[in-house]
């Protein structure tokens, strides 16, 4: 049996003690030191554990600006504030972030107090099937999906665009799975560098490549038993690819460095926000690895068209952020709740749960307005032309398949564009050529 390797990393946004450091560590986490001003990368590396230490001592103006930003950006990065007598506590700004924050680190830290308001800060809810919310038709069909797929011993493909909750499915799989108690170990495929790939994936044995010091374990040999996340896929690199296929092939894999194959028992989900095909034709992804993760589909649909789930969400996203803080918004104004339909929502539901919270931060009355939410009128006229410009682009497409009897070449060549984007747009609208045809 074999433990997952996930780290537990605190990013500390200021100056920690030699003593505070001292204490981090003994509990078993990692810190790393940033300058809120500085526009760190909170980079979250597989299944890693990261929370936010915001380090008001002192804070100057600049610096509670740059922390307000850091966590806007990081909405669901779990933070713990740390004030002392030079903390302005007075301070909107100040009182902004505090707001953000779930909870204080203990002071003078110890041991005891700080597993203590860690283990509060993480008891988050289950991610489970509960957590994909929505009653739109839509998401009764992806809900509906999660439990179908769940105990499938298959991959299963998870498109959608930027935010519409493509890891919230991949851990509600492994939730409802029979791998449940067993790890679940993620890999953004993309946030890693090409020649580290194959080692964070399978391993390595000691030597086999400058810095290698020690034999170390792969994400899929931590994962055995359980199941295996690999995050924007598209961006996997080749050789990588070749790798991966065997261990859909022949459930093996071998470290960097060995010849010995060893059998992994995990399961495969994968997501991507590009379109694999588009991938596969300009030759960066293998179309036989394509055909192995493509056998289960689990199409998450833009906010945009899960109509009054918007609201919904919302509302939810609202109540949520209540229960953990003291603010003043219970609700949304109609003129806000119309803003909220009419937004086009291009970073879907992370968007949504971002303007949620910060407008309830903002609002100074009991219902949050358009300008709390930053949308508003320009804002309309905005989506307005969008969807004009989507329609115009749907009507072109049909336009060419009548044209030319559905023939795809003919299309593209109608349009001056690729086959691939005359596939892609048919998929973008709802279009289905063998229906059409
Ligand atoms: N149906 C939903 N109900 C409630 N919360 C959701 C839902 N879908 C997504 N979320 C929340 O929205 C945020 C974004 O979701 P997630 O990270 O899973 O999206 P993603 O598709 O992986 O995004 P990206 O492509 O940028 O990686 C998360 O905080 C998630 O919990
Ligand atoms: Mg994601």
């Amino acid at each position: 049996m074999t433990a997952p390797r996930a780290q537990r990393c605190a990013v500390w946004f200021g100056r920690p003690s030699a003593r505070e450091e001292a204490v981090f560590a003994a509990s078993g986490w990692h810190l790393r030191v940033a300058r809120p001003e500085a526009c760190v990368q909170v980079g979250m590396r597989g299944g890693d554990l990261v929370i936010a230490v915001v380090d008001l001592r002192g804070a100057d103006a600049a610096q509670l600006a740059a922390l307000e930003d850091v966590l806007a950006e990081h909405a669901d990065l779990p933070s713990l504030a740390l004030t002392d007598d030079t903390t302005d506590l007075v301070d909107p700004a100040c009182q902004r972030v505090l707001a953000r924050c779930g909870g204080r680190l203990p002071q003078p830290l110890e041991p005891g107090a700080l597993d203590a308001a860690l283990a509060t800060l993480l008891a988050s809810p289950r991610r489970d099937i509960a957590s994909v919310g929505g009653e739109s038709a839509v998401m009764l069909g992806v809900r509906a999906l999660l439990h179908r797929y769940a105990d499938v011993e298959l991959p299963v493909l998870i498109t959608g665009e930027s935010g519409t909750g493509k890891e919230l499915a991949a851990h509600a799989l492994h939730d409802l799975s029979g791998r449940r108690a067993r790890p679940f170990v993620a890999m953004n495929c993309g946030a890693i560098s090409p020649t580290l790939v194959q080692s964070e994936l399978f391993g390595h044995e000691r030597g086999a490549f400058t810095g290698a010091a020690t034999r170390r374990m792969g994400l899929f040999e931590s994962a055995d038993g359980g199941t295996v996340f690999l995050d924007e896929i598209g961006d996997l690199p080749l050789d990588a690819q070749t790798n991966l296929l065997r261990v859909l092939q022949e459930g093996t894999i071998e470290r960097v460095g060995s010849n010995h194959a060893i059998r992994v028992d995990v399961r495969v989900l994968a997501a991507t926000h590009v379109d694999l095909e588009a991938a596969i034709a300009a030759g960066r992804f293998r179309q036989d690895l394509y055909y192995r993760l493509d056998v289960l589909r689990l199409q998450l649909p833009p906010l945009r068209a899960r109509g009054a789930d918007v609201e919904l969400l919302a509302r939810q996203f609202l109540d949520e952020f209540r229960a953990g803080h003291s603010v003043q918004a219970r609700g949304f104004s109609a003129a806000a709740r119309q803003c909220l339909r009419q937004h086009a929502w291009p970073g879907n539901v992370r968007e949504l749960l971002n303007r949620v919270r910060r407008a309830a931060v903002v609002a100074e009355h009991a219902l949050i307005e358009p300008a709390d939410l930053e949308l508003g009128a320009s804002n309309a006229k905005v989506v307005a032309l969008d969807h004009r410009r989507d329609r115009t682009e749907r009507d072109a497409l049909l336009d060419a398949l009548r044209a030319t009897g559905c023939n795809v070449s003919a299309s593209a060549r109608r349009l001056s564009v690729s086959r691939v984007t005359i596939y892609r747009l048919c998929r973008k609208h709802g279009v289905s050529l063998e229906a059409f045809r």
